[in-house]
């Protein structure tokens, strides 16, 4: 019997696949699909597929061309596969010519005619309405947004504005951006959502006009600094059917995901410590980070991302919480926070004038992981037993700036009809601003 194996994606199913699944059949005697994984898609850069892994497997079955379906999951695994199944024939479309010539070496490699004029890629951009954005506040992240914005498919920057039409003008210089919005009322007519990269304390205002004019509002993190605003935010989100996300980047990181999952499945037990750092030397102290007036500081700046793995492990229901801040200028230089939940307690220190070791740990009764600096942006990680044997180390990508796998989510949730993402959810986002609430009205709080 003569084995053939190929793999794909096959996202919206169409006509290009099927006439390719009939050819590889018609190769041998037997066909082996392989259908990539939702993760292993994300890893390789493929952030646009519509359909997950069961739904194209399902789709791939009801063809009833395939004999097996297998998933694929990483790199390296057609060499293990073509082995495992004793393959003769591996093939794959003419667009990958070349490209698997590696595997001759184990099977016969046959690259099959591409049907022309289709592809997953064609029809996703077809049938989606392209989400038209308009960024407003146009600093240090609103440039790194832009390019990270053309690696997901299905939204469009259209616009820009700035309080400052100085930075607006040099902003579309550099960008291309064509268009540039000379208020905020204008930017709302022409959008269907928007990016808020402004100082915090704009963010409320910005957000709720934007909600109250029927816009998906994707807001730079900390959404907002005190409980009422965050609540009346989600609440009018909810009201008015819109998505409201808080741009934490690290919560839509594919590493950091699948360490929360593994850890909330119990591969560590029951977690009863988590430590997170995070710090950022600034060398230009006028900066909006070292302005009091701006809600400048540790804690309003980089708290969002250590609170973040604190409140998905050990939820919004902490018993007390205590600060530890050293002030300079007006703002805290450095700020140590302590939670402590029934059966946990959870500390985090972040620094704009001190430095500190930025790693992630959280300690479970059977084991520890660790997230080596800069875990915020996690591409690596080790689970760490008693028996070392037991240790595993994890390794993912990250890529570029880390933005668009959050703009791929908010995108998705616009698409879905999903008003806000599981991965931060809203009382999620509240707690993060009844923390920073705290910390405004020096509740517990001890000057160092
Ligand atoms: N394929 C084909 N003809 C097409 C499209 C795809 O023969 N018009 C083949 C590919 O060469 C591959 C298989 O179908 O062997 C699965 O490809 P996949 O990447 O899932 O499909 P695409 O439509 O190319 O997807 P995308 O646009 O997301 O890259």
């Amino acid at each position: 019997m003569k084995k053939v194996i190929t793999y794909g994606t096959y996202d919206l199913l169409h006509e290009g696949h099927v006439n390719l699944l009939r050819r590889a059949k018609a190769l041998g005697d037997y066909l082996i699909v392989g259908v990539t994984n939702d993760n292993f898609d994300r890893e390789r850069g493929k952030l646009n597929v519509r359909n997950n892994v069961l739904e194209r497997v399902e789709a791939v079955k009801a063809l009833g061309i395939a004999d097996q379906i297998i998933i694929e999951d990483y790199v390296g695994q057609k060499i293990d596969d073509i082995q495992k199944y004793g393959v003769d024939i591996f093939t794959v479309g003419s667009d990958w010519t070349g490209h698997f010539d590696y595997l001759n070496e184990y099977c016969k490699v046959v690259y099959l005619p591409r049907t022309e004029g289709i592809s997953s890629t064609l029809l996703r951009n077809e049938s989606q309405h392209v989400i038209k954005l308009g960024m407003v506040g146009l600093g240090r992240i609103a440039s790194r947004f832009v390019l990270e914005t053309a690696y997901v498919s299905g939204i469009d920057i259209v616009t820009v504005y700035d309080n400052n039409p100085e930075i607006s003008g040099r902003f579309v210089r550099e960008t291309g951006i064509s268009d540039v919005s000379w208020n905020f009322d204008d930017l709302l007519k022409k959008v269907d959502a928007v990016y808020i990269a402004t100082p915090h304390l704009s963010h409320y205002e910005y957000a709720k006009k934007a909600l109250s004019g029927g816009k998906h509002v994707l807001c730079e993190t900390p959404l907002v600094l005190e409980t009422a605003q965050a609540e009346e935010l989600y609440a009018l989100a909810k009201k008015n059917r819109l998505v409201l996300m808080e741009a934490n980047k690290t919560a839509h990181c594919p590493a950091f995901n699948h360490l929360m999952v593994m850890i909330k499945s119990g591969v560590i037990g029951e977690v009863v410590d988590v430590e997170a750092s995070l710090s950022k030397l600034l060398a230009d102290k006028s900066l909006r980070e070292f302005d009091k007036k701006q809600a400048g500081g540790s804690m309003y700046e980089l708290a969002s991302y250590p609170l973040l793995p604190i409140i998905k492990l050990l939820g919004t229901d902490y018993q007390d919480f205590r600060i530890y801040s050293r002030m300079s200028g007006g703002i805290d230089v450095f700020t140590k926070g302590v939670l402590s939940y029934p059966n946990a307690v959870c500390s985090f220190k972040l620094g704009l004038g001190v430095k500190t070791e930025g790693n992630l740990i959280i300690s479970g009764t059977k084991g520890y992981a660790y997230v080596p600096s800069p875990w915020w942006k996690t591409d690596y990680f080790e689970l760490r037993y008693e028996d070392q044997n037991e240790n595993k180390k994890f390794f993912y990508k990250w890529d570029g700036a880390g933005l668009r796998y959050e703009i791929q989510e908010f995108v998705s949730c616009i698409y879905n009809g999903r008003i806000n993402s599981v991965r931060l959810r809203p009382v999620e986002s509240i707690a993060m601003a009844r923390i920073m609430q705290q910390f405004t009205e020096r509740v517990n709080l001890v000057e160092i």
